[in-house]
């Protein structure tokens, strides 16, 4: 029997209204456009502002337009795997409310908690699902309502994050194309510099951790940026090596948006020209899981059947990785 291969058939994405601007940013905390802008390559970041709505929110418009995109409904969808850090509730799966508000009811779905490396994490799973045969149509979501865990009082990180959701369709092929690898690395020890101190298991929500800000996102930066940038180029690297690929081969680089340097890091390490590399942090900041869904949902259009694309991120765990795909339709 031939090989199946993962596809990816078809994206949507989704960004609330709401911008919030650095101008807006100064107005909250001590800092200023042209360090945000120098230091990170942000602009603007959109934020879900309305009441009682979450990740699962998010999601739906995203899934909603790849499945009018590719004519199906969300009937025909097999398993749905959301990749998050702000699910609506600690349980259950972000993924099961999102199939119950799209009436995926014949779909299995599960999270995945990788951080910003949760989509690189859910499609090399959902790809394994379906070059089994055992699955035909898998959606994978990347989405983050960062607003809701973010500490507008702080400014090392209220100015990086932003809220977006994106979403991919995977289906079987014969043809080459696909997923085609992925390099995924974890290492926990890396957790001190970058995660929510209460909430969890070890330390339950009280009104004193609430008092201490205790539920908010801690980050080392810097820490946090060394080991950026060495692992999200290093894997880059390593991912083109081993697949015998050079920068030439490739068309696109598809890399986390945490921070323009840690980027061009990446694109400088792997010989690629800005040209080839998709940048859209100015305007959505760092949104975690749903970078690289929403980086394809806008580019999505200059793609080619056959282009050669690198997604590569770094994030909280630590958790870092590489996927190539190459793309498998013409918009
Ligand atoms: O996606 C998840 C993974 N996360 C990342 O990849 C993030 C990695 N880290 C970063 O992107 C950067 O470390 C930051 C953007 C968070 C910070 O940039 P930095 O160049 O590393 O700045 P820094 O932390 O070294 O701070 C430099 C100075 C400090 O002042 P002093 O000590 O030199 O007087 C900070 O207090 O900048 C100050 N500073 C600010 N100034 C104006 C920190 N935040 C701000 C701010 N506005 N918002």
């Amino acid at each position: 029997m031939q090989k199946i291969n993962a596809a990816i058939t078809a994206v949507g994405g989704y960004v609330p209204e709401y911008r919030l601007t650095n101008a807006e940013l100064e107005k909250m905390v001590d800092t200023n456009d042209e360090w945000i802008v120098s230091r990170t390559g942000i602009s603007e970041r959109r934020i879900l502002k309305e009441e009682g709505k979450g990740s699962s929110d998010l999601a739906v418009p995203a899934v909603l337009e790849l499945c009018q995109k590719r004519g199906i409904k969300p009937e025909d969808i097999d398993c749905l795997i959301c990749a998050t850090v702000t699910p609506d509730m600690v349980f259950p799966a972000t993924a099961n409310i999102i199939c119950d508000k799209i009436g995926a009811v014949n779909s299995f779905s599960f999270d995945v908690m990788a951080a910003c490396s949760g989509f690189l994490y859910a499609i090399t799973t959902g790809a394994a699902f379906i070059e089994s045969g055992r699955y035909k149509k898998v959606v994978i979501v990347g989405v983050d309502k960062m607003s809701s865990i973010v500490d507008y009082s702080d400014r090392t990180t209220c100015i990086i994050f932003g809220d977006g959701a994106g979403a991919i369709l995977l289906e079987g092929t014969e043809e080459e194309i696909g997923i085609k690898d992925s390099l995924l690395k974890s290492d926990g020890s890396g957790s001190k510099f970058l995660h929510m101190k209460a909430g969890g298991s070890v330390k339950p929500s009280t009104v004193e951790t609430v008092l201490a800000r205790e539920h908010y996102v801690y980050q080392e930066g810097q820490s946090v940026f060394k080991f950026a940038v060495k692992g999200m180029a290093d894997v880059s690297y390593e991912l083109m090596e081993r697949n015998g690929l050079t920068a030439d081969d490739i068309a696109w680089l598809v890399p986390h948006q945490a921070n323009l340097r840690i980027i061009d890091a990446t694109a400088n390490r792997m010989g690629l020209p800005k040209e080839k590399v998709m940048i859209n942090i100015e305007k959505y900041g760092n949104t975690t899981a749903a970078t690289l869904p929403l980086c394809l949902w806008e580019w999505e259009k200059q793609l080619k059947k056959g282009d050669n694309l690198i997604l590569a991120a770094f994030g909280g765990g630590f958790t870092w990785g590489a996927t190539w795909v190459k793309w498998a339709y013409n918009s």
